[in-house]
């Protein structure tokens, strides 16, 4: 079958390398090869393995009827988002590892896909190399997923691993993630949450059945975390990770966030670090189950491009169902009236904090300052939580994080 690839990047050179490398197992799991027919690229690659298969040409792709299965691994919306659809709307199946597209765009992408008896297929858009949204889809199939939460973002996992283990300034951190190629184009949406942000809405469009946009969750990202923070975590038995994080609520709506946590050293979440991700799903049949693996790099990434174009190949005749229904506006609930358990730090009297705080527990740190306060809060509203704070005489917070309970 004729394959193409649209963006020779990171993960695009990646699928070029893994089709050449492993046509082998991959014609013997499909009963024919995949051929390289065309690579779309701005750029040139001389002396390239591929360089006679390059086209700066979409319409090669598109016009070309023998070509029945494109990766799509350019990134952005512009064009992806145009050429994506043209190619579904020509009977071409397509895989991608565009989380930005898959967010934005999904469900009308998923159902031009429908409509035009194609597939779409974007495992990679979500954990990299790490399988989780056919398990997701097709081997948790039996349950109302509960909730899940992870480390989403191998960019940045690699930073904070790389500061807070190896005493690695942010910007060397950043620099290297940039090298090995874990980071996007522009790494802002890394740092400040909007990758993972991306991510979360995929799997939380999967796990509940509506397509959920990036607007609609909540996201912090890294920048704001403090070495203070990450000292106080590690003292008292906890670990600082990015997480996304989601969960369905009685009212039937669901709680989704981007956001650092203080997560308990218990929670295998705790223990990925570098590049790696790691998932948590809750089923209410199957309870816990947890993935991990490489969440980016062009070969972890590739891998499951591949897989995809695989898929899509087996299953020419017979389209995968594979999908979730439109937005509803009011179907993701205001993050700060759920409930959640935070970590505060301010300066102030501890006397007062107790006052006006109730039941909290108090985080000791060897040489922090006299008139430091840190703690954990029961559970209860962020509003709830902020109002009580604000009652607090004369205390100035420093950090307010949340945990993972
Ligand atoms: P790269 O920037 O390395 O590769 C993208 C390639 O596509 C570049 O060569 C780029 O050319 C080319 N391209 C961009 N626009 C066009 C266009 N209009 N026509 C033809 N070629 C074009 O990115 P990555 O490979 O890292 O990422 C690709 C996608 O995969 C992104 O959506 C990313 O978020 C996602 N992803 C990346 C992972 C990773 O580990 N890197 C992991 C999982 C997903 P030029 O450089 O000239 O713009
Ligand atoms: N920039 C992304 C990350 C790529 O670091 O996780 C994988 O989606």
């Amino acid at each position: 079958m004729k394959a193409a690839i649209m963006g020779y990047g990171v993960v695009g050179s990646g699928v070029g390398n893994i089709l050449l490398k492993n046509a082998d197992i991959i014609a013997e799991k499909l009963g024919e090869s995949i051929e390289i027919k065309y690579v779309l690229d701005l750029r040139d690659f001389p002396g390239d393995v591929l360089e006679d298969k390059l086209t700066k040409r979409f319409e090669d792709i598109l016009e070309d009827s023998e070509v029945k299965l494109v990766c799509e691994a350019m990134g952005g919306t512009k064009p992806a988002y145009d050429f994506t659809k043209r190619l579904l709307e020509a009977g071409k199946h397509v895989v991608s590892s565009n989380k930005e597209l898959v967010a934005t765009y999904g469900y009308e992408l998923l159902g031009a896909a429908k409509a035009h008896g194609v597939n779409y297929l974007f495992e990679a858009a979500v954990g990299g190399g790490v399988p989780i949204l056919r398990p997701l889809w097709q081997c948790l199939a039996a349950n109302h997923i509960e909730k899940f939460y992870g480390i989403l973002n191998g960019t940045t996992n690699f930073i904070l691993t790389k500061m807070y283990n190896e005493d690695m300034p942010f910007d060397e951190a950043l620099a290297l993630a940039q090298k090995l190629g874990y980071a996007e184009k522009d790494p802002t949406a890394d740092i400040a949450g909007a990758d993972v942000c991306r991510k979360t809405c995929i799997l939380a469009s999967i796990s509940f059945g509506k397509h959920i946009d990036p607007d609609q969750v909540q996201t912090q990202g890294i920048q704001d975390i403090n070495i203070r923070d990450v000292s106080y975590a590690k003292a008292n038995g906890y670990e600082i990770k990015l997480l996304g994080y989601c969960r369905k609520l009685d009212s039937g709506k669901i709680d989704a966030i981007v956001s650092p946590f203080f997560v308990p050293k218990g929670n295998q979440i705790a223990t990925v670090s570098d590049v790696f991700n790691g998932i948590v799903v809750v089923g209410d049949m199957v309870d816990e189950v947890f993935f991990y693996g490489r969440g980016a790099g062009s070969m972890p990434t590739a891998s499951a491009c591949v897989a995809d174009l695989i898929d899509c190949a087996m299953h020419d005749k017979a389209r995968k169902n594979f999908g979730w229904g439109a937005r509803d506006a009011g179907f993701v609930e205001n993050h700060s009236a759920c409930q959640g358990s935070y970590f505060v730090r301010g300066e102030g009297d501890i006397h007062a904090v107790k006052a006006a705080m109730g039941d909290v527990t108090f985080l000791s740190l060897q040489g922090a300052p006299l008139n430091e306060v840190a703690f954990i809060t029961q559970t209860e509203t962020e509003g709830d939580l902020d109002r009580k704070l604000a009652g607090i005489p004369d205390f100035h917070i420093s950090a307010k994080i949340r945990v993972l309970v």
